[in-house]
């Protein structure tokens, strides 16, 4: 018996005959004692890594497959330059576009079609996009907008808002539009459309905008859409808008926008159920990603939700808007939305829930989770809107109800402000449920302000405003 042998030398190394079992034993009791003493501080994670190595489950199985179901490659591939396009970043090409389309058209029940763009700039005014339906850009692609206002015409107001968002009647048409299609794909090897919505921006800054701006894409009524791998910059307004749509995936997409150009959203879902946003990195002048459902009397009579809606892995930095907003326009509902896995910065707000009076419709069933903030000013908001009504037919009595957000995981650093939680007057926002919640950099001084909010919270720092301290040991959050 060599029990003078150092001990951790060669125990299980190649060339070593067999451990003597006295080894063995004193190896295990030093590391149960080891284990011990680490286990009584944190017991569950240590093994919960460990088996979950051992099972060989992917770290992250969680994707948006399931949302979009890919068909048969196209059967007709043709490039723009067969219909006439010129990428010199001067001709227009948006009567190529709309040729091309026309001729697609044919292919949807045909085996679909897609349309590549070749490296190079092309120019164009609005375009529609048809079903069965691929756009391709290549490598170095450019689609510019137009900066002719009447090549992006003047189309109906959506119902669910009564009229353009920021003009009174129609709106001007997104830059790529499409109504009642299937199965599109917008995709590429990180090509970029352009909406060069400097033009826009200063009509709007100089108040001398006529009808509410387009967005770069549009697609309204659709079903079974993958937008993927492409960069879309200088958005006229919201960048990419999906409408009364299902089964939409966003994904691995950069969105760019200066940062201080007027309402140049990255990422909408507005009326649309089965959306999944994952991957993605925006900066823009207003918030990353936000989930809406109408507006006021419009919306609530159309009562079209936004749900099972999913946003994850995005990341980026809006100085003036928040990561992800829920509403303000929010009359037709919505529910069921998961936000995880974010990374946020230098951004006035991290996750925000706006609603107002006057839009009825419901926010429920809202959890978020796995946050990182740095240099957010207010990382946690809900506002209750600033009397922003599509007309005076707005109903007083149409009070929203807000209930259900869980919020969990959340650092922030270099906070400015601690939350701001303002809830309604006579119909308070309900089971506002916060844990592990860690905002750090404020000043001693700073503290909650909590207005009609009711909720539970846990490990929550700074101490929260007393409408949300649970004061007994049940805490009630159902997604604990
Ligand atoms: C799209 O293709 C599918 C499968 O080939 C077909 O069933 C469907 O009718 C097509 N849609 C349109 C609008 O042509
Ligand atoms: C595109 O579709 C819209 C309706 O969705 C229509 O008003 C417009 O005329 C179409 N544009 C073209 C070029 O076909
Ligand atoms: C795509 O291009 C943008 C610039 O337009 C760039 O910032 C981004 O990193 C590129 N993405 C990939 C995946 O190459
Ligand atoms: C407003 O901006 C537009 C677009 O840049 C420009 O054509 C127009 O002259 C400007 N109007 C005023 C009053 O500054
Ligand atoms: C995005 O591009 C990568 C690299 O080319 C590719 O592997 C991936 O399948 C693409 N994803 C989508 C959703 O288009
Ligand atoms: C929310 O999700 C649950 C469970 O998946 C489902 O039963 C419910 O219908 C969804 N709510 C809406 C409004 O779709
Ligand atoms: C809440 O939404 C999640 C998806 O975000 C869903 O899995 C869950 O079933 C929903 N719960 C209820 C009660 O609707
Ligand atoms: C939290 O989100 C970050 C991305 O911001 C990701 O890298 C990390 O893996 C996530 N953590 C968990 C536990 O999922
Ligand atoms: C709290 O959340 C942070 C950020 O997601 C995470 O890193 C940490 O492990 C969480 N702590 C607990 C006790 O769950
Ligand atoms: C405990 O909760 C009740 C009801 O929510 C509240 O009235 C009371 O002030 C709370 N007490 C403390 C010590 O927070
Ligand atoms: C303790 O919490 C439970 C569950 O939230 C609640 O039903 C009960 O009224 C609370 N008790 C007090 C004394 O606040």
């Amino acid at each position: 018996m060599d029990v003078e042998k150092p001990l951790f030398v060669n125990i299980w190394g190649g060339g070593f005959t067999r451990p003597s079992w006295a080894v063995l034993l004193l190896v295990f009791t030093v590391f149960a004692v080891l284990c011990f003493q680490i286990s009584t501080n944190t017991v569950f994670p240590i093994w919960t890594v460990l088996d979950s190595e051992k099972s060989g489950i992917p770290a992250d199985p969680r994707s948006c497959s399931g949302f979009f179901r890919p068909g048969l490659p196209r059967k007709v591939v043709k490039s723009i330059t067969d219909f006439g396009g010129v990428g010199d970043g001067k001709t227009s090409n948006t009567e190529a576009f709309r040729r091309a389309i026309r001729y697609m058209e044919n292919f949807g029940d045909k085996g679909g079609s897609q349309l590549n763009i070749p490296k190079g700039r092309w120019v164009t005014g609005s375009f529609n996009l048809t079903s069965n339906f691929t756009l391709f850009l290549e490598e170095g692609a450019v689609v510019l907008g137009s900066q002719d206002p009447k090549e992006w015409p003047v189309i109906e107001p959506l119902p669910s808002y009564g009229r353009g968002r920021e003009r009174l009647g129609g709106r001007h048409i997104s830059l790529i539009h499409g109504d009642a299609l299937t199965d599109v794909i917008i995709t590429g090897k990180n090509g970029t459309i352009d909406g060069q919505g400097k033009m826009w921006w200063d009509l709007w800054w100089n108040r001398t905008l006529e009808y509410t701006r387009g967005h770069l894409l549009e697609l309204m009524n659709s079903h079974n859409i993958l937008i993927s791998n492409l960069s879309f910059v200088n958005s006229p307004f919201w960048t990419i808008h999906p409408v009364y749509c299902s089964n939409v995936v966003i994904k691995g997409m950069t969105i760019l926008a200066p940062l201080n150009s007027p309402n140049t959203d990255g990422i909408d879902a507005d009326s649309s159920k089965n959306v999944c946003i994952e991957d993605c990195y925006i900066e823009s002048g207003d918030d990353l990603v936000a989930v809406k459902s109408g507006w006021d009397q419009y919306g609530i009579a159309m009562g079209r939700p936004s749900t099972d809606i999913i946003v994850r892995r995005v990341s980026g930095t809006t100085p003036t808007c928040s990561g992800v907003g829920i509403g303000s326009e929010m009359s037709g509902g919505i529910s069921n939305i998961t936000v995880e896995d974010l990374y946020i910065r230098d951004s006035a707000a991290g996750v925000r829930v706006k609603t107002d009076n006057g839009r009825g419709g419901y926010i429920t069933n809202i959890t978020i989770n796995n946050i990182t903030m740095e240099r957010v000013k207010i990382p946690i908001r809900f506002s209750r809107g600033s009397n922003d009504h599509p007309d005076d037919k707005w109903d007083p009595n149409a009070l929203p109800i807000v209930k259900g957000i869980f919020i969990s995981n959340i650092v922030s650093v270099d906070t400015k402000k601690a939350p701001v939680l303002e809830g309604i007057e006579n119909s308070p926002f309900e089971g506002i449920c916060m844990k592990n919640v860690t905002l750090s950099g404020l000043p001693s001084s700073a503290t909650w302000h909590c207005e009609f909010v009711k909720g539970d919270t846990v490990g929550v720092y700074p101490m929260p405003c007393p409408q949300l301290q649970t004061n007994n040991s049940s805490f009630s959050c159902p997604h604990s």
